[in-house]
């Protein structure tokens, strides 16, 4: 397993939509591996693909608490069969946007189809921050960062704290 790098925004890398991988092969699996290792890295409870610059629909995500059992979640090709209407609020952080929180609104439960590490087909339904989770992550495989669903005033405002962050890291002495 490698440690990949996790791309902040703004970075048109964020923006794609990803391509399905079909099948599961071992270098998808690599790649799932890898980015559990670069989540759990970073402290994170989520990874998408495009995160770290490959444009492929698999996300990976681990919503154990601390001091629980570890339980990565390998996902590729994930579907959304259903959503509830009874929608969900939190707070939500993202790798790719470090440092920068806001309340996010989504179905608080969802049905999931996917193939998982053995390119099986599976089905869950999904409740509570796993539901959150995935949805973020599943956003993310269509180019949508969770700041794209909060005001226009407070993502331009993160955004550009988030480039000249950015511009700041680019002139350190290396
Ligand atoms: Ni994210």
């Amino acid at each position: 397993m490698a440690l990949r790098t996790i791309i902040t925004a703004p970075d048109p890398r964020l923006k794609i939509k990803a391509k399905p991988v079909g099948t599961v092969d071992d270098s998808v699996r690599r790649l799932m591996d890898d980015m559990v290792e670069t989540m759990y890295h970073a402290i994170g409870i989520g990874l998408a693909a495009p995160q770290v610059g490959v444009a492929k629909r698999v996300i990976v995500v681990d919503v154990a608490r601390e001091g629980e059992e570890p339980r990565p979640m390998r996902i590729a090709d994930p579907e959304i069969l259903w959503r509830s209407a009874a929608t969900t609020e939190a707070n939500e952080g993202c790798l790719s946007l470090p440092e920068h929180y806001a309340d996010v609104t989504r179905a608080a439960e969802i049905r999931l189809r996917y193939r998982d590490h053995d390119n099986e087909v599976r089905e869950i339904a999904a409740n509570g921050l796993l539901a959150t989770c995935v949805q973020h992550e599943i956003d993310h495989l269509d180019g949508i960062l969770f700041v794209d669903h909060i005001s226009s005033l407070k993502r331009g405002m993160i955004l550009r704290k988030l480039a000249k962050a950015k511009r700041t890291k680019a002139l350190e002495p290396a």
